[in-house]
């Protein structure tokens, strides 16, 4: 017997001092079938929780008595000003986690300054999110096998005020989520990516004794690398890849005329066994070589994986799950909390290395007793 999940939190308990302890609250507060989704990976999730071990391997070096008069941690991507580098993932069904989905959200998201990344499979309309933002947003697409309507929604992203197109190349088919299936994970009814509604997504039902993936319509209608050019060619957005794990697959989105890449392994979600982001991004941060925005995520639960991530090469981080937990406990005020919890910790962190801008931040701000630490050369 499953107990009906509690209501969000009123208050947020003094309890919750980090990120991660929002996890506890928020599966109290979810059907163990929505929890299977939102906390779940691919297979065995070993890269899910390899994100995570990653970061706790890295060591910091501290600096002390560095003149932080004036420190900062202002940020200029694609000719857009933030005042932190942290923003929200794009993850879908936000009414899974919370009745208010994607607006309160976007909500926080606005309290806080921080950018936001709406997903394509969002439960709520694009328009009416934008409506509600006071900070810039950018919308996470995929190309479709119908690219009519891909552009449909281009145009509607476009329209209603989206700054960039995040395109999540990394899942041209689901990974194997067995948590999901063990969970009996479907999605309720009233709980739609309503913005999908009249696309052609095809509903793959494989028939005993055929190829199950190979040949079928989710294969043959999935995007190549001329589909990125077409869509760069058909935008006056600027068009980031998400989901970039190899250094010539970076190179490739730029010689396309991708804007940034995103290093992203979907949090674990799609290839099980992947290494972790923090680990491929070094490698990646070469071979883009500073010529357009590189962002990571996967595994950011503290403002010190942020500062990591910065020191190897990113320019700025995107978080998902923790602040999912944050709307199922909390609503809106969890994930403003979320998102002041992490920017504390990352100008603590900052303070105490001893790097007043994010710019100052660099491969010396790593302890050189961390393992290996000859794989981390950011310059050939
Ligand atoms: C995701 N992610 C994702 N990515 C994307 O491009 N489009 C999407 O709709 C979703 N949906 C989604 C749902 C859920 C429940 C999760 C947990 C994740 C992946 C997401 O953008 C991001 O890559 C990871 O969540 C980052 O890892 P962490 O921060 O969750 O460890
Ligand atoms: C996921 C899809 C929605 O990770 O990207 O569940």
């Amino acid at each position: 017997m499953s107990s009906k999940p509690l209501p969000p939190l009123d208050h947020i308990p003094a309890n919750i001092a980090a990120v991660e302890d929002y996890a506890a609250y928020a599966r109290e507060r979810m059907t163990p079938s929505a929890w299977a989704y939102i906390e779940g990976a691919a297979a065995d999730e070993v890269t899910s929780r390899e994100n995570l071990a990653a970061f706790q391997r890295l060591r910091l070096q501290q600096r002390v008595l560095t003149d932080m008069a004036g420190a900062t941690t202002r940020l200029t991507l694609l000719g857009q000003q933030f005042d932190y580098p942290i923003f929200l993932a794009p993850v879908a069904y936000h009414k899974l986690a919370h009745t208010t989905g994607e607006i309160g959200t976007v909500q926080a998201a606005s309290a806080m300054g921080a950018g936001m990344v709406v997903s394509a499979q969002a439960s709520i309309r694009l328009e009416e999110i934008a409506a509600s933002a006071h900070t810039p947003l950018w919308y996470q697409l995929y190309i479709q096998p119908d690219r009519d309507f891909t552009l449909q929604l281009v145009r509607r992203a476009e329209a209603a005020g989206y700054q960039a197109l995040v395109l999540t190349v990394d899942a041209p088919v689901t990974g194997i989520r067995n948590q999901e299936q063990r969970a009996g994970f479907a999605l309720p009814a009233d709980i739609q990516a309503v913005n999908l509604h009249g696309s052609m997504a095809p509903a793959h039902v494989a028939q005993p004794g055929t190829s199950p993936i190979f040949g079928s319509t989710l294969l043959t209608g999935a995007p190549t690398w001329q589909d990125v050019q077409w869509l760069v060619q058909h935008t006056r957005l600027p068009v980031l890849l998400k989901g970039i794990t190899h250094p010539e697959d970076a190179e490739l989105g730029l010689d396309y005329g991708a804007a940034g890449i995103i290093v992203s392994n979907h949090g674990g979600r799609t290839l099980d066994t992947l290494p972790a982001t923090i680990d491929m991004l070094p490698g990646i941060a070469r071979a883009v070589n500073g010529r357009a925005p590189l962002l990571l995520d996967g595994g950011i639960r503290r403002g010190s994986d942020v500062f990591k991530a910065l020191a190897l090469g990113a320019n700025a981080v995107l978080v998902g799950r923790p602040y999912i937990y944050a709307l199922a406990a909390a609503g809106a005020a969890g994930i403003a909390h979320v998102l002041h919890i992490l920017r504390t910790e990352l100008e603590v962190t900052m303070a105490l290395a001893g790097t007043p801008t994010l710019a100052d931040i660099g491969p010396h701000s790593l302890s050189t007793l961390t393992r290996a630490v000859g794989q981390y050369r950011l310059t050939a």
